[in-house]
């Protein structure tokens, strides 16, 4: 019985014959009415919008329609026909509905009312049931297909590049380490520290930060490349933007100068955007009505707008002169916080602003070097909202620049010699970036914390299901 083919309630929505014989499946969401009939709102994933199953109560169990309560799980096998009620084209006359799960209203968390956010991340296992959850989960896939999609269509190939790794790429520091080591029984060398030699891969290693330096060996023999992958982050920032497991986009690009750069992470966001304003536009209107009002107008504005490209130096002159007062200080050679990337792009040229030329000691070790000697070409995007949502940069070419900014900066070799290869042989101009997943998600759903874009959040101290 329950194998039989269901249709999804988006299709029977949008195309459902009516008068035809149907079956669907799926979640109560609220059950109304009195005691002639009952209508339930059903809702299976597929859409925002529920199916109206109408029950005349007097044709069913009572003991069977006292246990569908908002949460339980369904089959209904009726008659498509034309709604009556305002609000949707068709609902289903119930001829006999098999209960598959109850959930028992003293226990089951989403009831109808509206939740908070902090509360429904309590409960994540059961978010993707409310409509916020399902819209946003709908986008995020939305967004994963329209970026594979973008890179086959212009001959970018799919790199898988490790998850665990032995270098930095980043050189920042934080990262969780991986290891079977017996933590309450470590092996020692003879000067005291840690023998990894005797763990799992004979070396210490970590998960990755980010999947470039492998990238670029892909990118100096596939041509061109991207990276998708979940990239793990220890810093201890308890930010509405920060993750320490999130997903990142990584393309990388042989022969791309920074300009080639700018232009494809302009013009990759604005196919994003543009996908989702056509593909996931029920959604979007819920999000806008529910938590952003002028989401849509703002998805709209960034994908006519030409992004604005400029100096770091210049960026912090306008910082300095805006007369506004920051919680963090600016200065020539200073990382810019959000608060001054914000600034930039929603008050001062009010559209996205891609920020290149940054100082050396602020950016990692593999941008190339400016003839001024003091700056690199790195870009970072910055969006209304979000601030930094794509870092990258042209990368060093040259094999002596390259070798003497690792050693002034103190870093190991043997952990790099392979990526030395890449500039010993056959080096060539090359660029590249990284895109946050969840940062490009905060943009286009309006929603405000990070956390609330993720199926299954990791930040410090919580990492619940
Ligand atoms: O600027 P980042 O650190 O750059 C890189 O990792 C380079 N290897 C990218 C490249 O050139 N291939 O990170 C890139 C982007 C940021 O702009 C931001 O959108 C996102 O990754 N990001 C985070 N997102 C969520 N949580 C965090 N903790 C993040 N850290 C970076
Ligand atoms: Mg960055």
């Amino acid at each position: 019985m329950s194998r039989e083919k269901r249709t999804m309630i988006a299709e029977l929505l949008r195309s459902g014959e009516v008068n035809t014989d149907v079956v669907v499946k799926g979640w109560v969401r609220t059950k109304r009415g009195n005691k002639n009939v009952a209508f339930l709102a059903l809702n299976d994933g597929s859409t925002i919008n529920n199916i109206q199953i109408v029950v005349d109560v007097a044709s069913f169990d009572e003991e069977l329609l006292k246990r569908i309560t908002t949460g339980a799980c369904l089959c209904v096998r009726g008659r498509l026909v034309e709604s009556a009620g305002a609000g949707q084209r068709v609902e289903v006359q119930a001829r006999e509905i098999e209960l598959y799960g109850t959930a028992d209203p003293e226990t089951y968390p989403l009831q109808k009312k509206g939740h908070t956010l902090e509360f429904l991340r309590e409960i994540a296992h059961l978010r993707p049931r409310t409509n916020t959850f399902g819209a946003v989960l709908r986008i995020r896939h939305a967004m994963a297909f329209a970026i594979h999609k973008y890179f086959n269509d212009r001959g970018f190939y799919y790199l898988h590049t490790p998850i665990i790794t032995a270098s930095d790429a980043e050189g920042a520091g934080a990262m969780f380490q991986v290891t079977t080591l017996d933590l309450k029984n470590l092996p020692r060398t003879e000067d005291g520290r840690v023998d990894y030699a005797q763990d799992f891969f004979g070396r210490s290693t970590n998960l990755t930060v980010s999947g470039q330096l492998e990238g670029e060996l892909g990118a100096l023999s596939l041509g061109q490349i991207y990276t998708f992958g979940p990239t793990f982050r220890a810093e201890n920032s308890n930010t509405p933007r920060h993750l320490a497991e999130f997903w990142m986009i990584e393309p990388e690009m042989a022969f791309y100068e920074l300009e080639d750069d700018m232009d494809l992470a302009e013009d990759f966001l604005k196919y994003l955007i543009r996908y989702a304003l056509d593909n996931c536009m029920e959604d979007l209107e819920f999000l806008n009505k529910m938590y952003d009002d002028e989401l849509i107008e703002r998805l709209r504005m960034v994908v006519s707008e030409d992004f604005v490209r400029l100096n770091y130096t210049e960026g912090i002159e306008i910082l300095k002169n805006s007369g506004q007062k920051f919680e963090f200080p600016v200065d020539w050679g200073c990382d810019l916080q959000s608060e001054h990337e914000r600034y930039l792009v929603e008050k001062h040229f009010k559209r996205p602003v891609i920020l290149i030329n940054y100082p050396k000691d602020i950016k990692a070790f593999y941008m190339k070097q400016n003839d001024d000697g003091k700056t690199v070409r790195a870009m970072d995007v910055l969006f209304p909202k979000i601030g930094e949502i794509i870092g990258g940069s042209e990368r060093e070419a040259d094999y002596e620049k390259l070798d003497r900014r690792i050693k002034e900066l103190g870093m190991s070799m043997d952990t790099l010699w392979w990526y030395m290869d890449t500039r010993r042989f056959g080096s060539a101009p090359h660029s590249g970036f990284g895109l946050g997943f969840e940062r490009l998600l905060l943009f286009v759903t309006g929603m405000a914390n990070i956390r609330d874009v993720i199926p299954f959040p990791r930040t410090p101290k919580n990492a619940e299901f």
